[in-house]
């Protein structure tokens, strides 16, 4: 991949990725085209397995769906098991990046960003709240997004772990330091009252699910997590 993840962040402030798991699903179509006229600049697709979280969402053919609706890049959150084995199939839907999970794969986590690179979808390694940034130091130079969870991932509507914040500087700090790609993106618990410590620590992609489509006005609540 020769253009960085970063070029599709064109605002100076941090970009802002809707989490359909709280969109009204009976209208999605609607509800996409609203967070889109209303300034989302990614769609953030969350899939779980009922294995790797204790919770089941929606597989490829709603990642297609989607992607058939949106004009927005998706970026595509697995929560599942053995992440390596479904790839494929997400990047096939039209998933721009595809994150997964450390804690789901034992070794073989190289081969999976690999894979995802030498398909032409950009790649994102997700840490649950209590993974610590240097169980992941020796992949953070291949990596196109940082996905750092502050919620347990399995459901939406969580509250904030702000014990996160420290990890999330140290990885904005990191990425300067080394000259690193990847871009941070931040995930659960996002809302008016978080957003503002999640900027400050060097977020640059703010996920949030039920602040924003939980609102009446998705335009007003999006423009205030911008910051
Ligand atoms: C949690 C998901 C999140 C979640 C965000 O497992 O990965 O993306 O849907 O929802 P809120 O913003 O409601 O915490
Ligand atoms: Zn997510």
């Amino acid at each position: 991949m020769s253009l960085s993840f970063q070029r599709w962040i064109d605002s100076p402030s941090v970009a802002v990725a809707p989490s359909l798991l709280a969109a009204d699903f009976s209208r999605l179509g609607e509800e996409i085209k609203s967070v889109e006229e209303a300034g989302a600049d990614f769609l953030h697709l969350d899939v779980m397995d009922g294995n790797f979280v204790p919770n089941i969402t929606f597989g490829p053919m709603i990642v297609a769906a989607i992607a058939k609706l949106a004009r927005r890049p998706l970026i595509t959150h697995l929560m599942i098991s053995d992440p390596g084995k479904y790839i494929e199939n997400f990047i096939r839907a039209g998933s721009s990046l595809i994150s997964f999970h450390f804690e789901a794969c034992r070794s073989h986590h190289a081969e999976v960003l690999e894979g995802l690179s030498s398909r032409g979808c950009y790649s994102g390694l997700a840490l649950n709240p209590d993974t610590p940034l240097r169980a992941v130091e020796h992949l953070l130079d291949r990596i196109d997004l940082l996905l750092l969870m502050t919620v347990f991932p399995g459901f939406g509507g969580q509250e904030f772990i702000p014990d996160v914040l420290p990890k999330i500087q140290e990885a904005s700090r990191l990425r300067k330091s080394k000259n690193y790609r990847y871009v941070i993106e931040v995930d659960g618990g996002v809302n008016l009252d978080t957003a503002p410590a999640v900027r400050e620590a060097g977020a640059q992609i703010l996920v949030a699910g039920s602040a924003v489509f939980g609102s009446k006005d998705y335009a007003a609540v999006i423009a205030s997590l911008r910051g």
